[in-house]
């Protein structure tokens, strides 16, 4: 790798360093021609349901895999409403759909960037009602009925779950956690006066072992973790082909299946999970460290008090990001954009019927982020060239004045660093 290049994230060298490991694992499903479930696949099932404080875990083939059984083993139904956050990966609404459900929005909250509860509270009292025939809680605007809550613990920071829950349990929703990016957070539950483990706290949770996760496959791979042996089963069956049986089929299923080798690898990472997610925690202190002083004009993430957040992505807010982006990219310094453009604006969700100005905290967020390096390896003399690259842009727009209303944005953004 240039030395010079601080890559956005860094895949090469944990995977050298655990190689002789992962070289193991591939000798070991060669010879026993164990390439699908198996040993292998238990023993991580068993170890993730652990480090989650839960009891089951059900290996797939992705995380899209992951919701899509969720939300079908939890009861969603052809026709259901579910609700999540515009700010997420498109495979959050996709698997929505492709259980059979039409997505709705509810916007997020300005500090964290995760679902709102109050903005959620105002769609269920205002937006839906209850039918008195069926007893469900109705969508007024599209007439059906809303099943289900999907709270996306974004950027590894879980989302305000105790309001969530009270909500759901008034008006009978499920919750599913999309906890695809938040391997190890933790949330502080004031009803229930304890830390509780991101894919612990709904009825289901889906994750993704996608390569660039905190707890990464060597390929495509995800999991479900549920404390509900019934909903865990019907995971399983669902992963293949609907049978829990060889050949006798309960219902059509999917092949989504968790192969042995991306199981064997994941089950070597994970003993290196919680020494990975402390130094993005620390690598997140120092930013804030070495950004801090820059309070005009850059917004850094917020931590309640709450949460623990593992820092999949350290995202910053600035006005004229792009030119962050490019600014940053000429001092050889990689960056991300998680996400450009909110879900509700996207083309493949033309035919849903929303517009610009729908959920503007997400609008508004999407235009100014920007993902700064972020992985464990990350060292701190890289952290303070990437700082002093941000320090030098910011003052640099700030004196400049180049921006549309600087006074108003950095007023704006002032004071909300958490
Ligand atoms: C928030 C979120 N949800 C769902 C997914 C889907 O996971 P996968 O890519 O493993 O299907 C991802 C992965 O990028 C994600 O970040």
């Amino acid at each position: 790798m240039d030395s010079n290049k601080i890559p956005f994230l860094d895949l090469v060298t944990p995977h050298r360093e655990l190689k002789e490991e992962f070289v193991a694992v591939f000798e070991h499903a060669l010879e026993t021609a164990g390439f699908v479930g198996g040993p292998m696949v238990e023993d991580f099932e068993q170890t993730f349901a652990r480090y989650c404080d839960t009891q089951h875990c059900v290996g797939v083939g992705s995380g899209t895999d992951a919701l899509r059984f969720a939300l079908i083993a939890a009861g969603v139904k052809q026709g259901d409403v579910v609700v999540t956050v515009p700010n997420t990966f498109v495979a959050t609404t996709a698997a929505i759909t492709q259980a059979g459900a039409r997505p709705d929005f509810v916007d997020v909250d300005e500090r964290t960037y995760n679902l709102d509860p109050v903005k959620l509270r105002e769609y269920l009292e205002v937006q839906c009602s209850v039918d008195g025939s069926t007893g469900r809680l109705v969508n007024k605007r599209l007439g059906m009925p809303v099943a289900a809550v999907v709270p996306v613990h974004l950027y590894g920071q879980p989302a305000d779950m105790d309001p969530i829950f009270e909500l759901a349990g008034r008006y009978n929703l499920i919750v599913i956690e999309d906890a695809c990016q938040a391997h190890g957070a933790e949330y502080f539950s004031r009803k229930g006066n304890r830390w509780e483990k991101a894919g612990s706290m709904g009825c289901a949770a889906a994750f993704s072992f996608y390569p660039g996760k905190n707890l990464g496959a060597c390929g495509e791979a995800g999991a479900v973790t549920t404390g509900d042996a019934e909903l865990a089963q019907k995971v399983r069956v669902l992963r293949d082909h609907g049978q829990a049986r060889k050949y006798y089929h309960e219902r059509e299923g999917y092949n989504g299946r968790l192969d042995s080798i991306q199981a064997g690898i994941l089950r070597i990472k994970l003993r290196h999970l919680t020494a990975w997610n402390a130094r993005r925690r620390e690598c997140a202190c120092r930013y804030q460290e070495l950004l801090g002083s820059a309070h005009e004009g850059i917004k850094l993430p917020y931590e309640p008090s709450w949460a623990k957040a593992v820092y999949h992505l350290y995202v910053v807010r600035v006005q004229n990001r792009d030119r962050l982006q490019k600014h940053l990219a000429e001092a050889n310094i990689g960056t991300g954009i998680h996400y450009p453009i909110p879900l509700h604006l996207q083309e493949a969700y033309r035919h849903l019927g929303y517009r610009k100005g729908d959920f503007p905290v997400s609008e508004e967020v999407a235009a100014e982020i920007l993902s700064l390096p972020m992985y464990p390896g990350l060292a701190y003399v890289q952290q303070e060239r990437i700082a002093q690259q941000v320090l030098d842009f910011v003052d640099g727009e700030t004196s400049s004045g180049t921006s549309s209303s600087p006074s108003a944005r950095v007023a704006g953004l002032a004071g909300q660093n958490g």
